[in-house]
């Protein structure tokens, strides 16, 4: 695991770079999105890079980590409609190049299913974007989360709730119970996972994450098994470290 202490827009550049390099030698990579503020300024950094200089993401496609149940198809802050305004749209993707967990699906069991089989079937994701939440979560993986999971249906814990009620004009009654996500041995398969955490509220999930104890109870310690994992992080999450 390779930690890296730096401001902000430091961060976002070094998070751009490692997508920028692995787009200029293999066009066609699969890139894991993520949703949540902490990406916020890599999609700023890419949209940049392609208006400027020409980085493309014709030919790559892209997986996104989670999606919340329910939601309607046009709402703003379904999960699908945030990437693509945060990035989809601002950069070159093909059409249907950008796929997402369906949380509108009549058989939720089976879209899990269906996802999996997507990511495989494009060959795995070669770089995941992350970022964690203050309890450790990864993706929409609460903590108790089997370190062994795959794509599948959970719910969301009050705490992720209250976090993500900010986007929800501040009504925790207004996000979502349940969400899809993929599993942790989902995450894992990816071939380099860069995860992003800033601010102090980050500081004890990103202590766990580094150096605690290989737990459920901390999602994000899992990543300590992976064999390229890149952990961003600014002065105030790096705090506890
Ligand atoms: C949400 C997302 C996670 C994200 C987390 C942290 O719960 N499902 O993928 O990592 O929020 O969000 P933020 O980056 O806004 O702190």
């Amino acid at each position: 695991m390779e930690v890296v202490i730096a401001p902000g827009p430091e961060l976002a550049r070094i998070a751009a770079d490692a997508i920028e390099k692995l787009l200029r030698v293999r066009p066609q990579a699969v890139l894991g999105l993520a949703t949540g503020s902490s990406p916020l300024a890599v999609y700023d950094e890419l949209a940049r890079r392609h208006e400027s200089d020409g980085l493309s993401f014709a030919q790559a496609s892209a997986f996104m980590l989670d999606e919340y149940v329910g939601l309607p198809a046009q709402h703003p802050e379904r999960y699908r409609n945030v990437i693509e305004t945060e990035i989809a749209s601002r950069v070159d993707f093909a059409p249907g190049a950008v796929h997402g967990p369906d949380g509108l699906a009549d058989d939720l069991v089976a879209a899990c299913a269906a996802y999996e089989r997507a990511i495989a079937d494009a060959g795995g994701v070669d770089l995941q974007l992350l970022g964690i939440g203050t309890d450790g979560h990864v993706a929409f993986n609460e903590p108790g989360s089997s370190l062994a999971s795959r794509t599948r249906i959970k719910t969301l814990t009050r705490q992720t709730r209250e976090d993500n009620a900010r986007f929800f004009g501040g009504d925790v009654d207004q996000v979502p119970t349940h969400c899809l996500t993929q599993g942790l041995a989902t995450i894992m398969s990816a071939r380099h996972l860069v995860l992003l955490a800033q601010g102090r509220g980050k500081a004890e999930a990103v202590h766990q994450l580094v150096e605690g104890p290989v737990s459920a109870m901390w999602p994000g310690t899992v990543l300590q098994h992976h064999p390229h994992v890149t952990v961003l992080v600014d002065d105030a999450a790096a705090s506890r470290l």
